[in-house]
Protein backbone atom coordinates (compact mmCIF):
# COMPACT_ATOMS: atom_id res chain seq x y z
CA UNK A 1 0.00 0.00 0.00
CA UNK A 2 1.28 3.50 -1.00
CA UNK A 3 2.09 5.87 2.23
CA UNK A 4 0.33 8.84 1.61
CA UNK A 5 -2.31 10.61 -1.17
CA UNK A 6 -2.79 13.89 -1.43
CA UNK A 7 -6.21 15.04 -3.24
CA UNK A 8 -5.78 18.06 -4.18
CA UNK A 9 -2.28 19.57 -5.12
CA UNK A 10 -2.88 23.75 -5.06
CA UNK A 11 -0.86 25.77 -3.01
CA UNK A 12 -0.94 24.13 0.19
CA UNK A 13 -1.46 20.92 -0.92
CA UNK A 14 1.14 20.99 -3.54
CA UNK A 15 3.59 22.58 -0.60
CA UNK A 16 2.80 19.81 1.59
CA UNK A 17 3.31 16.92 -1.30
CA UNK A 18 6.33 18.75 -1.64
CA UNK A 19 7.63 18.22 2.00
CA UNK A 20 6.52 14.67 1.74
CA UNK A 21 8.48 13.96 -0.73
CA UNK A 22 12.28 15.05 0.93
CA UNK A 23 10.83 13.45 4.11
CA UNK A 24 10.10 10.34 2.62
CA UNK A 25 10.45 7.96 -0.82
CA UNK A 26 8.68 10.10 -3.66
CA UNK A 27 7.70 6.86 -4.90
CA UNK A 28 5.08 6.18 -1.84
CA UNK A 29 3.06 9.33 -2.62
CA UNK A 30 0.02 9.90 -4.71
CA UNK A 31 -1.27 12.97 -6.11
CA UNK A 32 -4.43 13.91 -7.30
CA UNK A 33 -6.13 17.23 -8.43
CA UNK A 34 -9.61 17.95 -10.04
CA UNK A 35 -7.21 19.58 -13.23
CA UNK A 36 -5.11 16.43 -13.60
CA UNK A 37 -1.79 18.15 -15.24
CA UNK A 38 -1.63 20.14 -12.28
CA UNK A 39 -1.04 17.07 -9.91
CA UNK A 40 0.95 15.21 -13.40
CA UNK A 41 3.39 18.58 -13.54
CA UNK A 42 3.87 18.06 -9.95
CA UNK A 43 4.48 14.67 -9.90
CA UNK A 44 7.00 14.65 -12.84
CA UNK A 45 9.09 17.15 -10.75
CA UNK A 46 8.99 15.30 -7.20
CA UNK A 47 9.66 11.70 -8.88
CA UNK A 48 6.10 10.68 -7.62
CA UNK A 49 2.77 9.33 -9.14
CA UNK A 50 0.21 11.11 -10.31
CA UNK A 51 -3.63 9.39 -10.86
CA UNK A 52 -6.72 10.52 -11.98
CA UNK A 53 -8.94 9.49 -9.58
CA UNK A 54 -9.59 10.30 -6.02
CA UNK A 55 -11.11 6.97 -5.12
CA UNK A 56 -8.13 4.88 -6.72
CA UNK A 57 -5.60 7.08 -4.53
CA UNK A 58 -7.86 6.67 -1.62
CA UNK A 59 -7.96 2.48 -1.67
CA UNK A 60 -3.79 2.68 -2.02
CA UNK A 61 -2.59 5.09 0.06
CA UNK A 62 -2.96 4.85 4.24
CA UNK A 63 -2.31 8.36 4.71
CA UNK A 64 -5.10 10.78 2.90
CA UNK A 65 -4.41 14.24 2.64
CA UNK A 66 -7.72 16.48 2.19
CA UNK A 67 -6.32 19.62 0.27
CA UNK A 68 -9.22 21.38 -1.68
CA UNK A 69 -11.04 24.58 -0.15
CA UNK A 70 -13.32 24.04 2.53
CA UNK A 71 -16.47 24.70 0.06
CA UNK A 72 -15.83 21.47 -1.51
CA UNK A 73 -14.91 19.34 0.98
CA UNK A 74 -18.40 18.04 1.22
CA UNK A 75 -18.36 16.90 -2.22
CA UNK A 76 -14.96 15.24 -2.15
CA UNK A 77 -15.80 13.35 1.01
CA UNK A 78 -18.78 12.29 -0.35
CA UNK A 79 -17.17 11.11 -3.58
CA UNK A 80 -14.42 9.51 -1.23
CA UNK A 81 -16.60 8.05 1.70
CA UNK A 82 -17.62 4.57 -0.08
CA UNK A 83 -13.68 3.54 -0.47
CA UNK A 84 -12.83 4.68 2.59
CA UNK A 85 -15.81 2.91 4.57
CA UNK A 86 -14.94 -0.42 2.32
CA UNK A 87 -11.21 -0.16 3.31
CA UNK A 88 -12.19 -0.10 7.11
CA UNK A 89 -14.37 -2.83 6.59
CA UNK A 90 -11.76 -5.07 5.21
CA UNK A 91 -9.73 -4.27 8.25
CA UNK A 92 -7.28 -1.69 6.58
CA UNK A 93 -6.00 0.93 8.41
CA UNK A 94 -6.42 5.12 7.41
CA UNK A 95 -5.57 7.96 8.75
CA UNK A 96 -7.56 11.33 7.41
CA UNK A 97 -5.79 14.63 7.54
CA UNK A 98 -7.17 17.90 6.19
CA UNK A 99 -5.96 21.32 6.05
CA UNK A 100 -9.07 23.11 5.33
CA UNK A 101 -9.52 25.85 7.17
CA UNK A 102 -12.73 26.13 9.95
CA UNK A 103 -14.49 22.90 9.41
CA UNK A 104 -14.08 20.93 12.59
CA UNK A 105 -13.24 17.80 12.76
CA UNK A 106 -16.95 16.41 13.72
CA UNK A 107 -18.10 17.96 10.48
CA UNK A 108 -15.43 15.31 8.58
CA UNK A 109 -16.23 11.86 10.65
CA UNK A 110 -20.23 12.70 10.39
CA UNK A 111 -19.84 13.69 6.57
CA UNK A 112 -17.75 9.96 6.55
CA UNK A 113 -19.90 8.49 8.60
CA UNK A 114 -16.85 7.15 10.30
CA UNK A 115 -16.90 8.10 13.95
CA UNK A 116 -14.40 5.87 14.72
CA UNK A 117 -11.64 7.29 12.28
CA UNK A 118 -8.31 8.46 13.48
CA UNK A 119 -8.77 11.97 11.96
CA UNK A 120 -5.59 15.13 12.21
CA UNK A 121 -6.84 18.45 11.27
CA UNK A 122 -4.33 20.55 11.12
CA UNK A 123 -3.55 23.95 9.66
CA UNK A 124 0.12 24.64 7.67
CA UNK A 125 1.52 27.72 6.11
CA UNK A 126 2.90 28.99 2.91
CA UNK A 127 6.49 28.68 4.51
CA UNK A 128 6.26 24.92 4.48
CA UNK A 129 7.17 25.14 0.96
CA UNK A 130 10.67 26.18 2.25
CA UNK A 131 10.75 23.95 5.30
CA UNK A 132 10.08 26.88 7.23
CA UNK A 133 6.55 26.27 8.09
CA UNK A 134 4.37 26.52 11.00
CA UNK A 135 1.45 23.66 11.16
CA UNK A 136 -1.00 23.21 13.95
CA UNK A 137 -2.66 19.77 14.70
CA UNK A 138 -5.01 18.61 16.53
CA UNK A 139 -6.57 15.41 16.11
CA UNK A 140 -9.08 13.10 16.96
CA UNK A 141 -9.21 8.97 17.59
CA UNK A 142 -5.26 9.14 16.33
CA UNK A 143 -2.74 7.14 18.35
CA UNK A 144 0.67 8.84 19.67
CA UNK A 145 2.66 6.94 17.20
CA UNK A 146 0.14 8.03 14.39
CA UNK A 147 0.79 11.36 15.27
CA UNK A 148 4.62 11.14 15.63
CA UNK A 149 4.66 9.30 12.14
CA UNK A 150 2.79 12.22 10.77
CA UNK A 151 5.52 14.76 12.00
CA UNK A 152 8.32 12.49 10.74
CA UNK A 153 6.83 12.50 7.27
CA UNK A 154 6.65 16.15 7.23
CA UNK A 155 9.56 17.24 9.15
CA UNK A 156 10.89 18.69 6.01
CA UNK A 157 7.86 20.95 6.33
CA UNK A 158 9.06 23.06 9.45
CA UNK A 159 7.82 23.32 12.68
CA UNK A 160 4.63 21.30 14.27
CA UNK A 161 2.94 21.87 17.61
CA UNK A 162 -0.33 20.00 18.76
CA UNK A 163 -2.90 21.75 20.27
CA UNK A 164 -6.49 21.63 21.44
CA UNK A 165 -9.07 22.12 18.25
CA UNK A 166 -10.67 24.93 20.55
CA UNK A 167 -7.20 26.78 19.96
CA UNK A 168 -7.39 26.00 16.23
CA UNK A 169 -9.16 29.47 14.62
CA UNK A 170 -6.67 31.47 16.97
CA UNK A 171 -3.49 29.48 16.46
CA UNK A 172 -4.43 28.82 12.80
CA UNK A 173 -5.13 33.18 11.93
CA UNK A 174 -1.42 33.72 14.50
CA UNK A 175 0.28 31.04 12.00
CA UNK A 176 -1.42 30.48 9.01
CA UNK A 177 -2.23 34.28 8.14
CA UNK A 178 1.07 35.77 9.22
CA UNK A 179 2.74 34.87 5.88
CA UNK A 180 0.37 37.56 4.24
CA UNK A 181 0.75 39.94 7.60
CA UNK A 182 4.06 39.76 7.02
CA UNK A 183 4.38 40.67 3.44
CA UNK A 184 2.20 43.54 3.67
CA UNK A 185 5.14 44.68 6.18
CA UNK A 186 8.13 43.71 3.96
CA UNK A 187 6.43 45.29 0.90
CA UNK A 188 5.80 48.60 3.29
CA UNK A 189 9.48 48.69 4.24
CA UNK A 190 11.20 47.67 0.79
CA UNK A 191 8.53 50.67 -0.23
CA UNK A 192 10.16 53.07 2.09
CA UNK A 193 13.69 51.83 1.17
CA UNK A 194 12.80 52.87 -2.71
CA UNK A 195 11.51 56.46 -1.19
CA UNK A 196 14.99 56.72 -0.04
CA UNK A 197 17.02 55.79 -2.77
CA UNK A 198 17.60 52.10 -3.28
CA UNK A 199 16.63 49.68 -5.78
CA UNK A 200 13.43 47.15 -5.38
CA UNK A 201 15.71 44.84 -5.81
CA UNK A 202 18.09 45.67 -2.99
CA UNK A 203 15.00 47.26 -0.72
CA UNK A 204 13.19 43.74 -1.10
CA UNK A 205 16.14 41.68 -0.51
CA UNK A 206 17.42 43.96 2.88
CA UNK A 207 13.82 44.06 4.34
CA UNK A 208 12.84 40.10 3.58
CA UNK A 209 16.67 39.05 5.61
CA UNK A 210 15.87 41.75 8.22
CA UNK A 211 12.70 40.01 9.00
CA UNK A 212 13.96 36.03 9.03
CA UNK A 213 17.10 37.17 10.59
CA UNK A 214 15.28 38.63 13.34
CA UNK A 215 12.43 35.85 13.64
CA UNK A 216 15.45 33.54 13.96
CA UNK A 217 16.87 35.74 16.73
CA UNK A 218 14.03 35.88 18.54
CA UNK A 219 12.96 31.74 18.35
CA UNK A 220 16.61 30.95 19.34
CA UNK A 221 17.37 33.84 22.22
CA UNK A 222 14.18 33.07 23.80
CA UNK A 223 14.03 36.66 23.94
CA UNK A 224 10.74 38.79 24.91
CA UNK A 225 10.79 41.01 21.58
CA UNK A 226 10.98 43.66 23.08
CA UNK A 227 14.08 43.41 24.33
CA UNK A 228 15.47 42.85 20.83
CA UNK A 229 14.05 45.83 20.22
CA UNK A 230 15.45 47.83 22.37
CA UNK A 231 19.12 46.40 21.86
CA UNK A 232 18.39 47.71 18.43
CA UNK A 233 17.34 51.83 19.69
CA UNK A 234 20.53 53.70 20.41
CA UNK A 235 18.94 56.81 22.35
CA UNK A 236 18.55 59.35 20.62
CA UNK A 237 19.29 57.41 17.29
CA UNK A 238 17.69 56.64 14.11
CA UNK A 239 15.92 53.49 14.82
CA UNK A 240 13.99 54.58 17.81
CA UNK A 241 12.90 58.07 15.68
CA UNK A 242 11.19 54.92 13.30
CA UNK A 243 9.47 52.97 16.14
CA UNK A 244 7.90 56.78 17.49
CA UNK A 245 6.42 56.92 13.74
CA UNK A 246 5.12 53.24 14.07
CA UNK A 247 3.51 53.64 17.53
CA UNK A 248 1.94 57.64 15.72
CA UNK A 249 0.75 55.16 13.26
CA UNK A 250 -1.05 52.82 15.93
CA UNK A 251 1.16 49.71 14.09
CA UNK A 252 0.99 47.39 17.09
CA UNK A 253 -2.86 48.09 17.56
CA UNK A 254 -3.39 47.27 13.96
CA UNK A 255 -1.49 43.98 13.62
CA UNK A 256 -3.57 43.17 17.03
CA UNK A 257 -6.62 44.06 15.46
CA UNK A 258 -5.88 42.05 12.41
CA UNK A 259 -5.31 38.76 14.49
CA UNK A 260 -8.87 39.75 16.25
CA UNK A 261 -10.89 40.57 12.72
CA UNK A 262 -9.43 37.04 10.57
CA UNK A 263 -10.01 35.07 13.98
CA UNK A 264 -13.90 36.15 14.33
CA UNK A 265 -14.08 35.30 10.52
CA UNK A 266 -12.30 32.18 10.68
CA UNK A 267 -14.95 31.46 13.19
CA UNK A 268 -17.74 32.62 10.69
CA UNK A 269 -16.45 30.67 7.58
CA UNK A 270 -16.82 27.07 9.79
CA UNK A 271 -20.35 27.82 11.40
CA UNK A 272 -22.56 25.54 9.50
CA UNK A 273 -24.58 27.33 6.64
CA UNK A 274 -28.30 27.89 7.75
N1 LIG B 1 -3.02 28.80 1.02
C1 LIG B 1 -2.76 28.87 2.33
O1 LIG B 1 -1.97 29.68 2.82
C2 LIG B 1 -3.44 27.90 3.27
C3 LIG B 1 -3.01 27.85 4.61
C4 LIG B 1 -3.62 26.92 5.46
C5 LIG B 1 -4.63 26.10 4.99
N2 LIG B 1 -5.04 26.21 3.69
C6 LIG B 1 -6.12 25.32 3.25
O2 LIG B 1 -5.62 24.52 2.22
C7 LIG B 1 -6.69 24.16 1.33
C8 LIG B 1 -6.27 24.45 -0.10
O3 LIG B 1 -6.01 25.84 -0.21
P1 LIG B 1 -5.10 26.37 -1.39
O4 LIG B 1 -4.75 27.76 -1.05
O5 LIG B 1 -4.03 25.38 -1.68
O6 LIG B 1 -6.17 26.35 -2.59
P2 LIG B 1 -5.92 26.03 -4.14
O7 LIG B 1 -4.58 26.54 -4.54
O8 LIG B 1 -7.14 26.53 -4.86
O9 LIG B 1 -5.88 24.44 -4.19
C9 LIG B 1 -7.02 23.65 -4.12
C10 LIG B 1 -6.80 22.52 -5.12
O10 LIG B 1 -7.85 21.57 -4.97
C11 LIG B 1 -8.16 21.07 -6.27
N3 LIG B 1 -9.48 20.46 -6.22
C12 LIG B 1 -10.70 21.05 -6.12
N4 LIG B 1 -11.67 20.13 -6.04
C13 LIG B 1 -11.06 18.91 -6.10
C14 LIG B 1 -11.52 17.58 -6.06
N5 LIG B 1 -12.82 17.28 -5.92
N6 LIG B 1 -10.61 16.59 -6.12
C15 LIG B 1 -9.28 16.85 -6.26
N7 LIG B 1 -8.78 18.11 -6.30
C16 LIG B 1 -9.66 19.13 -6.22
C17 LIG B 1 -8.08 22.28 -7.14
O11 LIG B 1 -7.93 21.88 -8.49
P3 LIG B 1 -7.94 22.89 -9.74
O12 LIG B 1 -6.52 22.90 -10.21
O13 LIG B 1 -8.87 22.26 -10.73
O14 LIG B 1 -8.44 24.22 -9.25
C18 LIG B 1 -6.86 23.00 -6.57
O15 LIG B 1 -5.65 22.60 -7.20
C19 LIG B 1 -7.90 24.99 1.76
O16 LIG B 1 -8.81 24.17 2.43
C20 LIG B 1 -7.33 26.04 2.68
O17 LIG B 1 -8.24 26.39 3.72
C21 LIG B 1 -4.45 27.07 2.82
Amino acid sequence: MQAIAFLGTGNMGGALARAACRGTDPASVLLTNRTYSKAAALAEELGCTAVHSNCEAVAQARILMLGVKPQMMAGLLDEIKPVIKASLARGEEKIVVSMAAGLPISFYLSALDCPELPFLRIMPNTPAAVGQGMTLVSSCNATAEALDEFEALFHAAGRFDRISEAQMDAAGVVAGCTPAFACLFMEALADGGVRAGLTRRQAQEYAAQAVLGTAALLLESGKHPGVLKDEVCSPGGSTIAGVEMLEAGSFRYAAMEAVTAAVKRSMELGKPKE
